[in-house]
């Protein structure tokens, strides 16, 4: 396993320990300029855009210069930080602390609208509102597994160049878009790739491009027999549209190459927010093993969304004895309904633990972090400075 040998680590404390893993040190990653990039990994709804925001926060209040590139943020955390307006531009966020020197811009990044805005700017009106109704195109972009995660790529190689050549960021923190799995940002650009590089498309794109000796007399019995099946107005559709994609997207393999050789680079750091869920955090091994194999850095494991551990010593048995007597004697017992509650919450409090231990038994030098559930929604700059500083153990 490939862990971050810059990630030093100390012992965890405090009631949310279970003393196996060894503790995520977030400020030290932050702090080192030679992290260049953090990718925020993990399967849908964990807290990926939540951790990458107050990631991105912490480390511009603590002197560098970020700039965080988030997907599809909740509408009020997407206004807090001054991004409701999809422009693709990195903004200035207000608010943030420049006491340390830093700064932060933001950018959402909304991959079906981007992807319609570059075929408007590439097509004529009229093929363009013909690509835009096209069902394959639909298909692609708006479904096809693989948009998504190619365009927050693509998008991440564009601010890195411009970030090296103007020196405008010393840290890129990326989000990564909602996917079933977190496998799926590393998987799916390939795939893809090939569906756009692969022979068919080749083939559809041949006549489109129009020189008539590409027309081999195999390709010839296959176009026939495509327009019998899918009518000549469907198929002429299907090549305007490739056609189009390939003007716009050529070289879609190297280019998705070229970014996976930058996450394989030094500089990154891949974080995998998972939550304290068995299915989660099976998830979330996979995606470890996954980066060892890829030879990608990983930083560490945020367990978000924690069940918070109640006050009290009172253990969960105990808790729930006392309810049962108190109930037989009164039945409707207020006190009885707090302490069944608090039974609860120490047993989903141990639950989780144990959870985590089995993560930490099978992937030991993972370090972790893990992040208590807060009473509301994260959709504020102050919510972001809540979530950072328990991602940083305080
Ligand atoms: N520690 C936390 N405490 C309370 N609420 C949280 C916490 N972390 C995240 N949330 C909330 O959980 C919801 C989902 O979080 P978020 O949008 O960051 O997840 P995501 O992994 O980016 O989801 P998706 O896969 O859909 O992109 C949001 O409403 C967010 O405010
Ligand atoms: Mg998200």
């Amino acid at each position: 396993m490939t862990v971050d040998p810059r990630m030093k680590t100390r012992t965890r404390v405090g009631p949310l320990s279970t003393g196996k893993a060894p503790r995520l040190d977030v400020d030290a990653l932050l702090d080192d300029p030679k992290t260049g990039i953090i990718v925020c990994c993990g399967s849908g709804g964990v807290g990926k855009t939540t951790t990458s925001a107050a990631l991105a926060l912490r480390a511009a209040e603590r002197g560098r210069t970020v700039v965080v590139l988030t997907i599809d943020p909740a509408r009020r955390l997407a206004q807090s930080m001054g991004i409701e307006e999809l422009d693709n531009t990195p903004r200035p966020v207000a608010d943030v602390d420049p006491a340390a020197g830093g700064g932060l811009d933001a950018m959402m990044l909304d991959m079906k609208r981007t992807f319609d805005e570059v075929v408007e700017s590439q097509a004529t009106p009229e093929k363009a509102k013909q690509i835009l109704e096209n069902p394959f195109y639909i298909a692609l972009s708006s479904s096809f597994a693989g948009t998504q995660e190619y365009m927050a790529m693509e998008k991440l190689g564009q601010i890195h160049a411009d970030a090296r050549r103007d020196g405008s960021y010393d840290l890129i923190v990326v989000d990564t878009p909602p996917s079933r799995s977190a496998l799926d940002f590393l998987d799916a650009p390939e795939r893809l790739s090939s569906f756009l590089d692969g022979r068919f498309i080749r083939l559809m794109l041949a006549p489109a491009r129009g020189p008539a000796k590409l027309m081999t007399a195999g390709f010839g019995i296959i176009t026939n027999a495509l327009t019998k099946l899918l009518g000549g107005q469907v198929l002429t559709d299907l090549q305007t549209f490739v056609a189009a994609l390939d003007t716009v997207f050529g070289g879609f393999r190297q280019r998705a190459q070229k970014t996976y050789a930058l996450l394989q680079a030094d500089g990154t750091a891949f974080l995998v927010v998972a939550a304290p869920e068995p299915d989660a955090l099976r998830e979330a091994a996979y995606f470890v093993e996954r980066l060892s194999e890829d030879r990608m850095p990983l930083a560490g494991l945020i367990v978000n969304r924690a069940s918070p551990a109640p006050v009290g010593d009172l253990s969960a048995d105990e808790a729930m004895a006392a309810a049962v007597r108190l109930r037989k004697r009164e039945p409707g017992s207020l006190t009885a309904g707090l302490l069944r509650l608090h039974a609860d919450q120490k047993r989903l409090v141990e639950r989780e633990a144990l959870l985590r231990d089995r993560f930490a038994t099978a992937h030991p030098q993972v370090p972790t972090a893990v992040v208590p559930a807060l009473a509301g929604d994260v959709h504020d700059l102050e919510g972001l400075r809540r979530v950072s500083a328990l991602l940083a153990g305080f």
